[in-house]
């Protein structure tokens, strides 16, 4: 069990969480970098801009603060594409920045992880140079590479999630190609070469011993392929005009991703950082649950992965109430449940947009403050932002490259809304690096922190509930009854009843209960009054 420590900030409980297992509770916060607060007036997020919203983090309850990539990096994927790992962007700040941002993280108890991008480098990275220009070179064997089919064209038929094929000629002439699961300038390195992971041994214990907590591992469940590199099967056909990342999901990615051995590659992941006691959370984009549970295996993998599925596509209840069992049960307590990140829509709009996507999406939430593992949160998120209208041109390269139209990531990357001034006080700069509409005032953090209605305070409300209750996540979860749509979860003396459906459900086990939590202002009394639709609610059971 955990020791908990209480300390009472401006505006709640702040409590740390401390041993080995301190994760397991823990709320999590996504900040992608470019667009959470600027300090030099340059458009683009920065560390010291991080460091100037930590004591509002800390306020809101977060544990954790996720940090999306600030190494040097020529910004093809703005910055998934690393070209020095041990180093800031200076168009983030610089290593100072960072310590000042630990130091700071530290004092207020929060734990920060490093997004660590170890499946592919950028081809600006002094190891691809290398490997381009001395093909017979020690940095070669760092890459993929293949000769060509015999027609000439890529060795085999990968795509890339960004479109076109996962492969690329020589820029050195080889006639080889090398692989690539995204752009072009985003080589994949080569796992099966022990030295790739001593350089990454290297990279985490660097970060580590400057303050790094933890790190998220960007593309985690793609490190290893099939040495045999065989044609992946197609599911079904490929059309022209298809968004990439339907034409991705074309194929069963049985030979480039989620491969077993990459489990066992994280055992040397978890040896790396075993002095320092760093928690390693995966980005798994792994649909299949033995193989999640494969990857965060107690002890011999990762700490914890993502659990993408409540993040994708629009609102489907019983999707939802599916996945939230099948990986509470079978996933090793290893989940880090989320419904947004910066790759995906803004869950209230992929929810139906307005009340009814933010009450869904408070809804879920509330859901996974009650599971094992960590929840997450993506910058503004705590607002209720809805997807970002985008003024200008596309910035996300997966769109850029494919034709204006497409759908873009570009919606989840606007600016954070911090007052009612202008770039929403995200920037003293005049435009922001991305274009979007400015947000109505009471979408701001002003706004809505003075006003005790809003949803961030019924976000931090959750966020105390699971400090003040860590029965929550700890207790044994007990599955009383559920519908394709609803459940209802005994966790010790608490009841977790979340019920998505459009019709509303008696829910006899309420009788006599107190409660302590509701997604919605619904009228609650001891469990006659059937708790409406999309709703979720936590109550000390009577007697509990
Ligand atoms: C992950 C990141 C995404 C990035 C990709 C390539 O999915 O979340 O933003 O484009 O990896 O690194
Ligand atoms: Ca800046």
């Amino acid at each position: 069990m955990q020791a908990l420590t209480t300390t009472r900030t401006g505006s709640g409980l702040q409590i740390r969480i401390d041993g080995p297992d301190w994760w397991r509770g823990a709320i999590g916060y996504e900040v992608y970098v470019r667009s959470f607060a600027d300090t030099n007036g340059d458009g683009i997020g920065d560390l010291p801009g991080i460091t100037g919203k930590l004591a509002y983090l800390a306020d809101l309850g977060v544990d954790v603060v996720w940090i999306t990539p600030f190494f040097r990096s020529p910004g093809f994927d703005h910055g998934y594409d690393v070209s020095d790992y041990c180093d800031v962007d200076p168009k983030h700040g610089t290593l100072a920045d960072w310590d000042a941002l630990a130091a700071e993280a530290h004092r207020l108890g929060l734990r920060l992880f490093v997004d660590i991008v170890p499946n592919h480098s950028s081809s600006h990275h002094a190891w691809f140079k290398a490997a381009v220009a001395d093909p017979t070179g020690p940095y070669r064997d760092y890459y993929l590479w293949r000769d060509p089919a015999p027609d000439g064209g890529p060795p085999n038929n990968w795509v890339s999630h960004f479109g076109g094929p996962a492969w690329t000629l020589d820029p050195g002439g080889s006639g080889q190609y090398y692989c690539h699961l995204f752009l072009p300038e985003q080589p994949d390195l080569n796992w099966a070469n022990p030295a790739v992971m001593e350089e990454f041994a290297r990279i985490l214990r660097f970060w580590a011993g400057r303050g790094a907590d933890g790190f998220r591992i960007d593309v985690a469940h793609g490190l290893c392929k099939d040495p045999s590199f065989a044609d992946n099967p197609q599911l079904r056909p490929v059309t022209p005009g298809m968004h990439p990342m339907d034409v991705f999901a074309s194929f069963d990615h049985v030979h480039d991703l989620h491969r077993h051995d990459t489990a066992v590659l994280f055992r040397q992941w978890r040896d790396a950082v075993h002095d320092h006691g760093s928690v390693l959370l995966g980005e798994m984009d792994t649909r299949n649950v033995e193989r999640f549970a494969e990857f965060v295996a107690d002890d011999t993998a990762l700490h914890a992965g993502f659990v993408l599925q409540l993040g994708l596509g629009p609102w489907r209840p019983a999707h939802i109430v599916d996945t939230i069992l099948e990986y509470q049960e079978k996933a090793n307590g290893g989940c880090a449940w989320e419904v947004s990140n910066h790759d995906q829509a803004r869950a209230v709009s992929r929810f139906g947009g307005g009340d009814v996507g933010l009450g869904r999406t408070l809804a879920v939430s509330t859901l996974m403050a009650a599971l094992d593992g960590m929840f997450f949160l993506y910058e503004g998120e705590e607002l209720g932002l809805p997807d970002a209208t985008l003024v200008g041109h596309v910035e996300d390269p997966m769109s850029a490259r494919n034709g204006e139209g497409l759908w873009t990531r570009d919606v989840a990357r606007g600016p954070m809304p911090w007052t009612t001034g202008p770039l929403n006080g995200f920037s003293q700069a005049a435009t922001a690096w991305i274009d979007t509409a400015p947000l109505p005032p009471d979408l701001t953090v002003e706004h809505q922190q003075a006003d005790p209605t809003s949803t961030w305070h019924r976000y931090h409300a959750l966020s105390m509930l699971r400090r003040t209750y860590p029965e929550l996540w700890q207790a044994p979860f007990e599955l009383l009854h559920h519908t394709d749509t609803a459940l209802v979860i005994r966790r010790g003396s608490l009841l977790v009843v979340g019920n998505l459906g459009p019709d509303a459900m008696q829910t006899p086990e309420l009788a006599g209960a107190t409660l302590l939590f509701q997604s919605r202002d619904q009228a609650f009394s001891d469990g006659e009054a059937p708790l409406v639709a999309g709703e979720s609610t936590v109550v000390v059971r009577a007697g509990g």
